[in-house]
Parts: structure tokens; C-alpha cells; sequence
């Protein structure tokens, strides 16, 4: 730059412009690549998050599918290559409390970080917050939600609800709805139907046409009760506390007994059962003289009662 100006083939201010755009655009550079660097840092704690969740086998090996897909679709487009589409909508199959939740937001976390989504956040949604009550009112439901959703996830509870109550019901207009939304905004938006396994699968057996629009189907199962006992000792040790062998031991005798009438609410019936104990755990501490350490780390066998919870 300087030598042009020196040999008089640009002005000084054209010399100072040019030089000031420079500048700019080494810094630009520099925070493109600060933020490039972030990205890959958030992403790798967050899938660090994904694999410390007890089980899900096959959930961890589809979303990291998901996320080398694209990956790699980006790379082949950088390359002038033919891509496929990214479309991400996804059917969740699974009981309640098998993680569908968690998994979905660390995907919304996950796709920001990839740039898929814009921000990656999660709106959860049953079937009262889009069906309406009159002509009209669904239609108006159902945008409020997605107006909500742009740029991360939409994700409906027990979806096959939707298909409830005939021809009457307002709940196909509120497919029809979601359908037309996905269209409108394929690129901000991901969709997520949730709901009991064998309810889905008729739910798509009566709605063909959903079937291609969610290309990516994820099974939660029921975890074991080994799968269990190691997330209620997760749960525990996140918050400082731990079980005693006994306090395990009574657990397993609970959640076998449970596991004998289905549907114990997995994940979240654990959960319960932890916080309740560690409210057990404080009555029976409380108002005693001496309390050392490991009086206030451990959960005894007397802590765990979880039958009254469901
Ligand atoms: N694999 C796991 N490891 C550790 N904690 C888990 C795991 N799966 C679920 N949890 C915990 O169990 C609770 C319930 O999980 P979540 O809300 O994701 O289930 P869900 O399938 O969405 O249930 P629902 O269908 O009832 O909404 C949460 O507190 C979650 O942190
Ligand atoms: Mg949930």
C-alpha cells in the first residue's frame, strides 16, 4: 500500500483507507476465529455431557451421527459437491422419564454450536398449548408456538394426542399447521414429536405424510435397574451427597418391585426418590448436637422411602 502511495498511484487518504481496511479485516478474522475456537470448546462439553448420562447407547451414537452428518454435508458444500438436505425433525419414542427431554436440549445446544440453529433453545409443548377450542383458534395457537421456537427447537409431548377426537377435532388442523411451518421455516427449525412407542407408531400410521418430514427416529428405552441405581448415585454425587450399600441395596428392592407394575417413570421417579431422601436425610439430622462430615454426606438406608411418590 505504502508503495503505492510512494510511487503516487494512490492518494494519501485512499492509502489510509486501504491500510484501515486492512486492519479491519485482520481483526474480523481474528473474532472469526475466537469464535470458531469457542464453538468447538462449548461443542465438545456438551457431547462431555451427553456421554456422562447413564445408558442410551444407541441415543449418544445417533446424535453424534447427527452432528458428523452435518459436519460433513457443510464440508461437501464448501467443496462445490452435491449435499443433502439437513432436515432434522425427529420422532422421540420412549416412556416418561428416559431422558427425551435432556436429550433434546443438549441437541438444541448442539446444533447452535454446529450453526444449524440460531440459538438452540428448547419450547416444550402438549396438545392444550396448540389445539384450540373454536374455528380459527388453532391456527393462532400453533404460530404463537413457533413464533416462540424460531431458531431452535419445537418440541410436542405426547404428540399422538394430536390425532385424538375425529374429524372434528381442531388437533389435525394443528398438523396440518405444523406441517406448513416446518415448510415456511426449514431453516430455523427443528421439530420434535415425542410420545410412548407403540402411540407414535400408529400416530404415523395414520398420518403418511408425517412419516418423510421426521427422517430421524430415536428410541428411548426404559433403563435397567442397574441403569437406575447408577443414575441415582450420579444424581447424588452432583449434588455432594452419596448413598450407603444399604441405601443401594433398598433402592433395588424399590424399583424392583416397582419394575413389576410397567411404568415406573424411570429416570424421574429416581430423581424424586433422591430429593426425597435428601429431605428424609435433613429431618433425621436436624436438632442432633454433633454432626461431622460424613453424617452430612451420607443418605442411610432409613432416608430412601419412595413408594408413597407415585
Ligand atoms: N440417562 C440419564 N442419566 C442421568 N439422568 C437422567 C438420564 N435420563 C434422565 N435423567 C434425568 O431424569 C429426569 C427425567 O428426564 P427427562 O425429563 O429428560 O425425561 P423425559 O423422557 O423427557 O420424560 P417425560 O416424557 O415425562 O417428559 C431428569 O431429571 C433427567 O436429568
Ligand atoms: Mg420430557
Amino acid at each position: 500500500m505504502l508503495n503505492l502511495y510512494k510511487l503516487g498511484k494512490l492518494s494519501l487518504n485512499e492509502t489510509l483507507d486501504e491500510i484501515i481496511k486492512d486492519k479491519n479485516q485482520e481483526s474480523m478474522d481474528i473474532d472469526r476465529k475466537k469464535e470458531i475456537n469457542e464453538s468447538k470448546k462449548n461443542l465438545e462439553n456438551i457431547i462431555k455431557e451427553l456421554d456422562s448420562l447413564i445408558g442410551l447407547k444407541n441415543v449418544k451414537s445417533l446424535v453424534k451421527e447427527i452432528q458428523a452428518f452435518v459436519e460433513i454435508q457443510e464440508k461437501r458444500k464448501e467443496a462445490n459437491l452435491l449435499t443433502d438436505p439437513v432436515v432434522l425433525h425427529m420422532i422421540f419414542k420412549g416412556s416418561p422419564g428416559t431422558g427425551k427431554t435432556t436429550v433434546a436440549r443438549l441437541i438444541g445446544k448442539i446444533l447452535k454450536e454446529m450453526g444449524v440453529l440460531e440459538k438452540g433453545h428448547i419450547v416444550e409443548v402438549e396438545r392444550a398449548d396448540i389445539v384450540g377450542e373454536y374455528i380459527g383458534h388453532t391456527a393462532v395457537k400453533v404460530k404463537q408456538q413457533i413464533k416462540k421456537a424460531l431458531g431452535g427447537i419445537l418440541f410436542i409431548d405426547e404428540a399422538y394426542s394430536l390425532a385424538r377426537g375425529g374429524e372434528k377435532d381442531f388437533g389435525k388442523e394443528a398438523i396440518d399447521a405444523l406441517v406448513k411451518a416446518m415448510e415456511d421455516n426449514k431453516d430455523n427449525l427443528v421439530l420434535i414429536l415425542a410420545g410412548y412407542n407403540d402411540e407414535m407408531e400408529n400416530f404415523l400410521k395414520i398420518n403418511p405424510g408425517l412419516k418423510s418430514r421426521f427422517p430421524i427416529h430415536v428410541e428411548f428405552r426404559d433403563y435397567s435397574i442397574n441403569e437406575l441405581i447408577n443414575i441415582a448415585e450420579e444424581m447424588a454425587n452432583k449434588k455432594e451427597y452419596k448413598l450407603t450399600d444399604k441405601a443401594i441395596h433398598k433402592l433395588e428392592t424399590i424399583l424392583e418391585a416397582k419394575n413389576n407394575h410397567k411404568n415406573i417413570g424411570n429416570a424421574r421417579f429416581v430423581r424424586n426418590m433422591v430429593e426425597r431422601s435428601i429431605r428424609k436425610q435433613a429431618v433425621r439430622l436436624q436438632g442432633k448436637s454433633s454432626l461431622n462430615r460424613d453424617d452430612l454426606i451420607f443418605i442411610k438406608e432409613e432416608d430412601i422411602e419412595g413408594d408413597d411418590i407415585y
